[in-house]
């Protein structure tokens, strides 16, 4: 593991680590970044001693690839309960909420958009620690673990449940035990499954409930012309 006081972004050094071929499991944390990235080309609030910022490299074999996202999405929430005792919940595909606001949020990147090619994915997660001075974009709509619960919390300790729990879950991948995954993703989306959420898809708005994740990580959506399958993007609760 490589610990940092200031990094522009942790995904940006473990991919240049994964580039020159570092092993699998190698982990890099900032105390603060200056250039955090979210999903979607946003930026990621990384005020210096706030938040988690951690990324990890994995050379996963294809058959894993799918729910690489769902299973991060899980361990976070796994890591959130183990370390502090509350529980968030996971919003498809893996953004964590707690009381309906944004607690973390995770943004993997593989070498390759061909999945027969890929040769690493680094999985970066940023959760929110401390309610620091986030930018007013974000205030409304994010919370941080101190904020929700109303007392410090051990980053050292948030860390390493992470990367227990990380693990843990992407050994059920390698280990063909997707369907445990699912299970675990489907227990922590109570907020999520039922509800009416909408996206853009085709220049237009849709809208329908949001039912389930197949066993390939896709959120499966009922809408008034039939269910449709969501296989990336992001949705937005009604
Ligand atoms: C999102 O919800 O948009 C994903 C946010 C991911 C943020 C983390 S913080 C550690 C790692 N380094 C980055 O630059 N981004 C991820």
């Amino acid at each position: 593991m490589f610990w940092y006081e200031d990094v522009s972004s942790t995904n940006d050094l473990a991919v240049a680590m994964a580039e020159r071929g570092t092993p699998e499991g190698r982990v890099v944390v900032a105390n603060g970044q200056s250039a955090g990235r979210g999903r979607h080309g946003r930026s990621w609030a990384s005020p210096p001693g706030a938040g988690l910022y951690v990324s990890a490299v994995l050379r996963p074999p294809s058959h894993a690839l799918p729910l690489l996202t769902i299973a991060a999405g899980v361990a976070v929430v796994e890591a959130i309960q183990a370390a502090t005792g509350l529980v968030a919940d996971v919003k498809w595909p893996n953004d964590v909420y707690a009381h309906g606001r944004k607690v973390a949020g995770i943004l993997a990147e593989a070498s390759s958009s061909n999945a027969a090619a890929i040769q690493h994915v680094v999985v970066g997660a940023g959760i929110n620690v401390m309610p620091a001075a986030y930018p007013p974009e974000v205030a409304g709509r994010a919370t941080s673990l101190e904020a929700e619960l109303g007392r410090d919390v051990d980053r050292g300790l948030l860390l390493a449940e992470y990367l227990c729990a990380l693990a843990a879950r992407y050994q059920d991948l390698l280990g063909r035990r997707s369907d445990a995954v699912v299970r675990a993703w489907r227990a922590r989306a109570a907020s999520m499954l039922g509800r009416r959420v909408e996206w853009e898809g085709g220049g237009a708005t849709r809208d329908g409930v949001a039912l389930d994740i197949d066993e390939s990580g896709a959120l499966v959506v009922r809408t008034s012309a039939g269910p449709v399958r969501l296989a990336a993007g992001e949705v937005r609760w009604v």
